[in-house]
């Protein structure tokens, strides 16, 4: 038998998935990894302590019981999205990176909106946020202009961990499509928004497929991680991308709810010309010549889990969610809006925050249980409506993450997205779109399509209830009154935050 491994760099872990020939778990491992918070607000990773975690989680799967090592053919990537790292003519990180949930870069998004006009939208397709890539750089360069000084090329955190396997310095295209320098539709790096902030072409990394072949493993990484230096690398995608390879999003029709820590509601195009206004996210897909649209829910899963630890600490999660199946949607007229972080979709705000709103003599710890996951879920829909009103058909959604771990949460999610929605048998995530991306490189498939039949296998299907989809259609008419109605308040409460 042959193997591909398939590595997940997410924001707290690195997460290696051993995968054979019929897409079965042979082995996996998780190593996690620190988070700093110097500042309100500043998020940020050494991209060392990456490497080690990376090396560490190949060797544990690479020497798993009854493993050829050398019949582990390939290794593909899924990287976090956004992340800087500079580099410096040496190939030494400058600083440590700064992450997509680092949210310190508003006046050089300002500058960036400014600067680029339409250009922005026409040509990168994205509005510029704060967690993106080009508003990091033009930070550092203005904040730490000594450090910049030095960086001769800038990478994402997944192309960093791969450059340090290979020695071969590469982007792919669906990573490349979240630092606002990349041509989506034309695929090749923006001169014009280069020239526009005076950056030279050769601070850009050359692009690849996310298939393509990059090189082989450096001796010492094949002796510290126990694989064979002949073992190929592929560049791998951007996490959201290798999510919806994983789950087998690759036609027109397709849609995603990912619900983690943050929350993705994307949907498969093959038009690079298809227009959202710069609403949700439009970034080329990790299969060749394909793209998606996406909306994002910065706390999703991250409501729940702050709602676990505030209010149920000693509890499992299915404790803490006894008894939500007996309330009524709507959650006796309690609603939540998930803005504990600030938002991205479709209210890009970092000031604004989460709600209880209809608070009752009544309501009991399940009824605010159920609200949270209603009004995340909400959140989502806001998503799915606009990809709705752009013309998109929507009515099948294959539901990953937390969302997919509870069948409440399962059906609540097919009535308030009025869709049907499907769970998958032993899902792993961006990990097996990884692996999928190495296995379709060894030529072990001719297309990824055909990787993910034997891949990908779809579980239980929720349909939608008639007469919850219409109470939840009412509810979601007051879900979305709540952001206008309280922007204004939590702009006064921001200097009171700690
Ligand atoms: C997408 C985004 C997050 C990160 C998480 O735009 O910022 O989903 O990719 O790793």
């Amino acid at each position: 038998m042959s193997y591909v491994i398939g590595v997940d760099l997410g924001t707290s872990a690195v997460k290696t998935l051993l995968m054979d020939r019929k897409g079965n778990i042979a082995a996996e491992a998780t190593r996690s990894y620190p988070l700093f918070h110097d500042r309100p607000g500043y998020s940020e990773q050494r991209p060392e302590d990456w490497v080690t975690a990376t090396i560490e989680a190949m060797n544990e799967v690479a020497s798993a019981n009854g493993i050829d090592a050398s019949t582990i053919e390939g290794i593909s990537f899924s990287g976090q999205m956004h992340g800087l790292v500079l580099l410096n003519e040496s190939g030494e990180v400058v600083r440590n990176a700064i992450l997509w949930n680092d949210t310190r870069t508003t006046a050089e998004c300002r500058e960036i909106e400014t600067v680029l006009g339409e250009t922005l939208l026409s040509v990168t397709r994205n509005p510029a946020l704060e967690g993106f890539t080009l508003p990091k750089i033009l930070w550092v360069r203005k904040h730490e202009k000594q450090l910049f000084d030095q960086a001769s090329i800038f990478l994402l955190p997944k192309d960093y961990v791969r450059y340090r396997l290979t020695g071969e310095l590469h982007m792919d295209y669906s990573d490349a499509a979240g630092t606002l320098l990349l041509d989506v539709a034309g695929k090749t790096w923006s001169e014009e928004v280069l020239k526009a902030f005076d950056l030279p072409a050769s601070f850009c990394p050359p692009l690849v497929e996310s298939h393509g072949l990059v090189g082989t493993l450096l001796p010492e990484v094949a002796a510290a991680s126990g694989l064979s230096a002949s073992t190929k690398v592929f560049a791998g995608g951007a996490d959201n991308a290798c999510g919806a390879i994983g789950a087998g999003i690759l036609s027109e029709g397709l849609t995603l709810s990912s619900i983690g820590t943050s929350g993705v509601i994307l949907s498969y195009e093959n038009d690079k010309n298809k227009d959202f206004a710069g609403k949700v996210h439009f970034f080329n897909h990790g299969k060749e010549n394909s793209f998606y649209a996406m909306g994002v829910t910065l706390a999703a899963g991250y409501s729940l889990s702050w709602f676990k630890k505030t209010f149920a600490a000693n509890e499992s999660f299915n404790e803490m969610l006894a008894g939500i199946e007996d309330v009524q949607p709507g959650s006796n007229g309690l609603l939540f809006t998930p803005y504990l972080v600030g938002e991205r979709t479709p209210h890009p705000d970092a000031n604004i925050r989460a709600s209880f709103i209809g608070v009752d003599g009544s309501h009991e710890r399940v009824h605010f249980a159920r609200a949270v996951m209603e009004g995340i879920t909400f959140s989502l829909n806001e998503s799915v409506d606009m990809f709705r009103q752009a013309g998109k058909v929507v009515d099948k959604v294959v539901s990953i993450g937390g969302g997919a771990q509870n069948p409440v949460w399962l059906q609540m999610q097919a009535d308030i997205f009025n869709a049907t929605v499907v769970s998958l048998e032993n899902e792993q995530g961006p990990g097996l779109g990884a692996a999928m991306l190495a296995a379709y490189g060894c030529e072990w498939f001719t297309s990824l399509e055909e990787c993910a039949n034997q891949f990908v296998k779809h579980a239980d299907s929720y349909k939608p209830n008639a007469e919850a989809v219409e109470q939840y259609a009412g509810l979601f008419r007051i879900y979305q009154q709540v952001y206008a109605q309280t922007v204004s308040i939590n702009e006064q409460l921001v200097p009171f935050r700690g």
